[in-house]
């Protein structure tokens, strides 16, 4: 091939890839931002399906939140020389475990005593990743108004 149509022709695949798909936005979510967008509202939405007696839905949010976490460790593996993934480990696993089987057993007191745990590993990962600053508690009073949280009887 000639050298000018041989770049004529790479030149013409590349306008047709950039057609085809569009380059996404470079948006590279800092930790605060995974923890405000992927952590903090599913703690939140948790404390309401546990208090609703929704455990069908609690065990949804259950699962969104343990795998928030392991999505966080893959984006921001290293924050700060921590690993992200063995910390998450350390203080979430057996909380979420905890409040996993309080969801299978259906009992709002070992819910309450598990989600209690959770709440303490947010704080202690906090802490320990020098963050004293950001303190979780449970929801004191209601958010998401438009979302009912009431258990829904299974189609
Ligand atoms: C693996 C450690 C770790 C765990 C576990 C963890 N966090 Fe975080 N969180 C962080 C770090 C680090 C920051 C500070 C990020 C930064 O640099 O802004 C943070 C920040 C936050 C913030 C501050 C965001 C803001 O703008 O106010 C909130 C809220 C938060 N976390 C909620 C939670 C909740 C709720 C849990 C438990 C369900 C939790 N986190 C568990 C590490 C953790």
């Amino acid at each position: 091939m000639k050298p000018v149509l041989g770049l004529a022709l790479i030149l013409a695949v590349a306008a047709g890839a950039a057609a085809a798909a569009p380059p996404q936005p470079d948006y590279h979510p800092s930790m605060g931002d995974l923890m405000t967008m992927a952590v903090q509202p599913r703690h939140t939405k948790l404390a309401y399906a546990g208090q609703a007696r929704n455990w069908a839905y609690a065990a949804y949010e259950a699962d969104e939140l343990r795998h928030a976490f392991d999505r966080i460790a893959k984006t921001i593996p290293v924050y700060r020389d921590n690993d992200i993934a063995g910390a998450a480990q350390q203080n979430m696993k057996a909380p979420l475990d905890a409040i996993d089987a309080a969801i299978k057993a259906r009992n709002p007191a070992a819910f309450s005593l598990a989600y209690g745990k959770v709440t303490k590993g947010c704080n202690a990962c906090h802490q320990n990743l020098s963050h004293r600053e950001i303190v979780i508690r449970s929801p004191t009073s209601g958010a998401y108004p438009d979302q009912d949280f009431a258990p829904h009887p299974a189609k």
